[in-house]
């Protein structure tokens, strides 16, 4: 029991159908559903922290809850930074006693993206923590944006490999097509599955991480709609496509969106069944128990991972 690198779950992803989740948390009951989810699913975890976590909960009550939960269940943890902004806030994590940082460059251009990358492997690598980076844009959905633009952000598959190869980098986050947040697609999902069999066949030791990868599960959707919310046209990527990237070196996917939309979507029901009720644990346990079952879920049919870990 302790917190590990993403090294050994990777390499047993790798070459198998199956990927990790990296669950953003934010407190203590996103934390306490995911764990007892991966727990129950005996699923390898990472638990990935924002800045945005950062500045609401503040580091070391997150860092804490990740203790206790692992002391608590008994489980191995990957305690991983998520879109770190420069090599300053990478360097403060491995130094708090994080075991994956992400360096996100990818606002740079590629000799600049490559040049901090290159920094903060140098850095954690000497300290026994592995490293993210990121090549390519995730874009939203902005209407003046036509196909040819969009893919224009997508990862060049001879640029990953040439930036993998110069900047010794464990993993790879690619943009094909996925972004954060609830309205990933406005008609048909795609993603650019050609191009990431390109960057597989190129980079083929290297896991690659697929941001952006929640699939807004219309269940939780339809019930914050149908509870007081106004999420109307949320669409995320479709299970079968999570599952697919797997096959081609996606070893890690992320997932935010579907805990806030599970969270959400359960405290909007449990408040409007029970108006007269305002004791937070009446409801923030129910909101728990949406997000260790959507946890669950993911783990069994889209991640493929139980008794992975
Ligand atoms: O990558 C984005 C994640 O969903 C984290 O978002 O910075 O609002 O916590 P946040
Ligand atoms: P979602 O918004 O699809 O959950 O993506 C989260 C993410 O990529 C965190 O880095
Ligand atoms: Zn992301």
């Amino acid at each position: 029991m302790g917190l590990v690198t993403t090294e050994a779950m990777f390499a047993r992803a790798l070459n198998s159908d199956h990927a990790v989740g990296a669950f953003n948390v934010n407190n203590m009951e996103i934390i306490q559903g995911i764990v007892d989810a991966a727990g129950e699913e005996k699923a390898p975890l990472i638990l990935q922290v924002s800045a945005g976590a950062r500045k609401y909960a503040k580091p070391v009550y997150l860092l804490k809850l990740v203790e206790a939960a692992m002391e608590d269940t008994g489980l191995d943890i990957c305690l991983h930074l998520d879109h770190g902004e420069d090599f300053d806030i990478c360097k403060k994590c491995v130094d708090d006693g994080f075991t994956s940082v992400m360096i996100d460059g990818s606002r740079f251009d590629f000799e600049e993206n490559i040049a901090v990358t290159k920094r903060v492997v140098e850095y954690a690598h000497a300290h026994g923590v592995v490293v993210e980076a990121e090549l390519g844009r995730l874009a939203g959905i902005e209407d003046d944006v036509n196909v040819d633009a969009r893919q224009a952000t997508f990862t060049d598959p001879e640029e990953a490999a040439e930036f993998v190869q110069r900047t010794g980098v464990d993993s790879l986050a690619i943009a094909i097509g996925t972004s954060h947040g609830a309205y990933k697609f406005k008609g048909e999902p795609y993603l650019d599955f050609e191009r990431l069999k390109t960057i597989h066949a190129l980079i083929p030791d290297t896991p690659l991480v697929l941001h952006g990868a929640s699939t807004v599960l219309p269940e939780f959707v339809a019930m914050c709609n149908e509870y007081g919310g106004d999420i109307p046209g949320a669409q995320g990527v479709p299970e079968h496509m999570i599952l697919e990237s797997a096959k081609y070196g996606v070893c890690k996917v992320n997932i935010d969106t579907d805990l806030r939309l599970a969270m959400t979507a359960e405290i909007r029901r449990y408040l409007k069944e029970n108006p007269a009720e305002f004791d937070p644990r009446k409801y923030l346990g129910p909101a728990r128990d949406a997000i260790k079952r959507m946890v669950q879920h993911k783990i069994r049919n889209v991640l493929n991972a139980s008794g992975q870990a």
